[in-house]
This record gives C-alpha cells, structure tokens and sequence, in this order.
C-alpha cells in the first residue's frame, strides 16, 4: 500500500483525485488494478492535452492553411507517368522481397463502432463465396508473395487491450491460417485515458479507468515499445508494408511500391488515389513549409476542397488511402521523441461511458468527454524524402467501414468481384460485366492463385483446362 500513496499523491496533484473517489470501496485486488492503469497514465502528458486541446481557451485547434499547395505525387504510367522509372521501381521493390527486407503491418487495434461487428474486426468474414475473414484474406496475400519471392514474410499485428485474446485465439484456432505462427507478431498498442470536457480523467467503473487505443499512429511507438523493431533488425528487415485491418483490397506487397520508397531513399512514402469527387471525406495529400503533410478534410474549407486548375481538373486531388510504406530506423526515431520529432494527438468528442459521482454508471446520449488519438499520417513531415506514389482506387481501396451504405461489405464484396473480373478479361477470359464492371456471377480468386495482375496472369497462363465461369467458381 505505502508503494502506492505517491502515485494516488500525484493524481492528487495533478487536480485528478476523483481516479480514487472510490478506492476505499474496492476489493485488494480492484485496488491493484485500479493502481495498475493509473500507473501507464503519463500526466504530465494529461496535462498538456488539456491545455492545448480540451480547455476553453485552447484556441482554434484549426490547421494553419498559410501557404498550403497540394502535393506531388508520381502518376501512374497509365496516367502519363514514367513507365521506365515505374519498371526500375518494380525490380527493386522485387529484389527487396527476395533479400528479406520487407514485412507486412496490419494496425487492427481499432474498435470498429461503425460496423457495429462483434468481435476484432479482422475476424469479419468478407469475400464472396467462402467468406473469409479480413485476416485470412491479408495471410493468403503475405503466404503468396513469400511463395512467389522465394522469402517468407514477417507479418505485424497491432491489436488494442480490448481485442488482443480474441486476436490470437482465432490465428490460434485458425492454425495461423496457413502461415508459419512463427513469423506471426502480435503487440497491443498503448492506450489513453477519456477526459471530461473539464479535463478530468474520467471512470469506467470505480475501479477502472475509461481507457482507449491511442489511435492508429501509437503504432509507431508500440513497435518499438514491444520489440518488434529489434526483432526486426535481427531478421534483416529494414522496411514495413502498413496497411490498415479493413481493407481487403490492399496490395499489401506491391513491389512497385516498396521499389520507389527504397530508391528514393524515402523513410516514409504513401500511396494516394485520385479523389472520386471534391467532397469525398479523405485526407489530403499537401504541401507546407516545404514538408509533406496530410490534411484531414474537416481541416480543409469546403472552397479549397472544390478548387480546380485550368484544365478543369481538382487542384486537392490526392486522397490519403492510409497506405503506407515506413523505414524501420525512421519508426525509431519518431517513437523515440524528441528533438520536435513527436507525433500529435488530436481531440475527439465521443460518448463515453462512465460513472457520476455516486458510482452509478452512465451511458450518455451526446458526447461528455474527450478521447485522445495519434494519426500515423502526422509522421510524414518528419520523414526524410518522403514520397506520394499513384495507385488505383479498383486495386487498394475498398475499406469496411459502415454496416450498410458507402464503404460496407456490400460495396467491398461488389469491388473484390469488379477486381477478379477485370483479371479475368485482362486474360483472355471474357465475363460479361454492368457498366460498373461488376460481373453477373458471383465468383471468387483465392490470393494464393492470384493477390495481383501479375500473379493472376501467370496462375491463369498455367491452367491447362480453364474452368467455366459460373456462380460460385472459386479459383485456388
Ligand atoms: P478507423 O479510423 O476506421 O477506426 O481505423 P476504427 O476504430 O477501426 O473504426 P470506428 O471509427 O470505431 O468505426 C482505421 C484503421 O486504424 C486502426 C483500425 O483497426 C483500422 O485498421 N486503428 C485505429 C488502430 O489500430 N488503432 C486505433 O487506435 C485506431
């Protein structure tokens, strides 16, 4: 007990003393809990948010739009880019992967409320016919690539408190879904306590913080904080493909991609897509001060969002796909701090759950309280040389986001079944499709026969007897 005095003392202090209103009322072992989290509070940290961020005076929070220019970015050869420099890209990127240096990193410690699925979203059954799962979609694509490069991949997986057991449970009753489990990584990301719009540290229950994941851009310093860098160095791994848990379609290696980060020498380059229309809520490729920088859109007036050139065309085209390709010493600097090297956090308003001064527990009807969440985007002002590379929204993008609507299983199903289509009639296979591309058949392509154009095509070039496109044809 006396071990704990100075950390209730500190709380104390720091004008937080409602943490332990309850304390006297806890069992021994409720009390050690309690002590536990309130000991992985940085309040100091604490303190700063709520003066920057929370308090009245706080200011705008707005971004500074002083002498913003949208981004370069490299277009596609398609698109009139450099189809030589694209190829040299590709061969490096390919070199890369069969020297080893390349892993995949999946963030999936987010809580996935829109969706409203219960469970890690990861484990959301998605493709058409066999109803994979998120991850065993992004396992066949790893499993394939290392098969095709003659080098295993490494795969990191950031998981939350909340969701870690239930993670590795179904990799583990999964039988790592065709992976060797020991090239399967798993780490929980940090987390940060709620506060109330007073900046007190809000309750759960009497004897547990209102704690969440710190946001997609903890993972920088979760993967040092757990080793998984070291771990990495000892491999001989000095890149990491990040992609996001929802999103299917990911090229998740993409040779090409890897190819321009590293003879660029970028410690961080990200993939853009041209926006579908002016108003599509991503964020925005930009240029600042001479360093590369994301925008969300909330951040950029709706006049800005609409302005085009002379041709017509959207002037704030490049939209931020959460695609990113990060050098691993770059991940360790930035999660080291310092020197002004330190990601951000923003502020969210949110309803939280948690307890009046009674103890009884609230559910509230509008947001009472403030979460605090880093973006993995905000590293790139921090990078040396980083790069924005074009890909197709039709081979990267179709995100899980909402239960129904824009961004659903609905629309990514109906984009996976666009993709294998198009696969199809690139080789001489013709499926009769709608205007959208959308084939009349429900079908599906298994990663391990084909993940992307390439690996299709010579999979497709090697069947002796091709099979009959029909409902349900599934190509593995
Ligand atoms: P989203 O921004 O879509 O958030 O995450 P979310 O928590 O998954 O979903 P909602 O907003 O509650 O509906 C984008 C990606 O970042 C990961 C998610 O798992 C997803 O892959 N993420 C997000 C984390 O890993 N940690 C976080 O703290 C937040």
């Amino acid at each position: 007990m006396s071990s704990s005095l100075p950390l209730i003392e500190q709380f104390q202090r720091a004008g937080q003393a409602q943490v332990f209103a309850f304390f006297d009322q806890l069992t021994p072992a409720e009390q050690a809990r309690l002590l536990a989290e309130a000991g992985e509070i940085d309040l100091a940290e604490v303190d700063r948010l709520n003066r920057t961020l929370v308090a009245k005076n706080a200011g705008a929070v707005g971004v500074n739009l002083d002498g913003l220019a949208p981004a370069p970015y490299e277009l596609l050869p398609a698109n009139g880019g450099d189809a030589a420099a694209w190829a040299r890209a590709k061969t490096a990127g390919e070199d890369a992967l069969r020297a080893g240096r390349v892993a995949a990193f999946t963030v999936a410690g987010g809580q996935g409320t829109r969706l409203g699925y219960d469970g890690p979203k990861g484990t959301f059954r998605v493709t058409p016919v066999k109803q994979k799962s998120l991850f065993q979609v992004f396992a066949e694509k790893i499993l394939a690539a290392g098969t095709r490069y003659g080098k295993p991949l490494h795969w990191f997986i950031m998981t939350s408190h909340q969701n870690h057991a239930a993670t590795e449970t179904f990799f583990t009753e999964n039988n790592f879904l065709g992976l060797d489990r020991a090239r399967v990584h798993f780490f929980r990301q940090g987390r940060m306590p709620a506060v109330s719009f007073e900046g007190k540290i809000l309750l759960e229950t009497k004897g547990s913080l209102a704690l969440s994941p710190d946001g997609h851009g903890g993972s920088l310093r979760a993967l040092a904080r757990s080793g998984a860098l070291d771990l990495m160095q000892r491999e001989g791994i000095d890149t990491l493909s990040y992609f996001q848990v929802d999103n299917p379609l990911v090229r998740a290696i993409d040779p090409a991609f890897i190819g321009w980060h590293l003879l660029h020498r970028s410690e961080m380059t990200s993939k853009m897509v041209p926006k579908a229309y002016a108003e599509e809520k991503v964020g925005h490729f930009c240029v600042q001060a001479g360093k590369l920088i994301v925008v969300e859109y909330s951040d950029l007036p709706m006049a800005i969002q609409r302005e085009v050139d002379a041709a017509g065309k959207l002037r704030y085209l490049a939209g931020s796909v959460a695609i990113h390709m990060l050098d691993r010493d770059f991940i360790r600097r930035v999660a080291a701090g310092g020197e002004g090297v330190e990601l951000p956090f923003h502020r969210a308003d949110k309803k939280i759950p948690t307890i009046d001064a009674s103890g009884n527990p609230v559910k509230p009807e509008k947001a009472n309280g403030v979460k605090f969440e880093m973006f993995v985007f905000d590293a790139l002002p921090f990078a040396k040389n980083p790069l924005v590379i074009e890909a197709r929204r039709a081979d990267d993008f179709s995100p899980v986001k909402n239960a129904d609507g824009l961004d659903s299983p609905k629309t990514c199903r109906e984009d996976q079944l666009r993709q294998f289509a198009r696969w199809l009639n690139a080789n001489g296979a013709p499926l009769a499709t709608d205007a959208t591309g959308l084939p009349a058949i429900n079908f599906e392509v298994s990663p391990l026969f084909g993940y992307d154009e390439d690996s299709f095509a010579s999979s497709w070039s090697a069947l002796t007897a091709k099979p009959s496109l029909t409902d349900g044809l599934y190509l593995t």
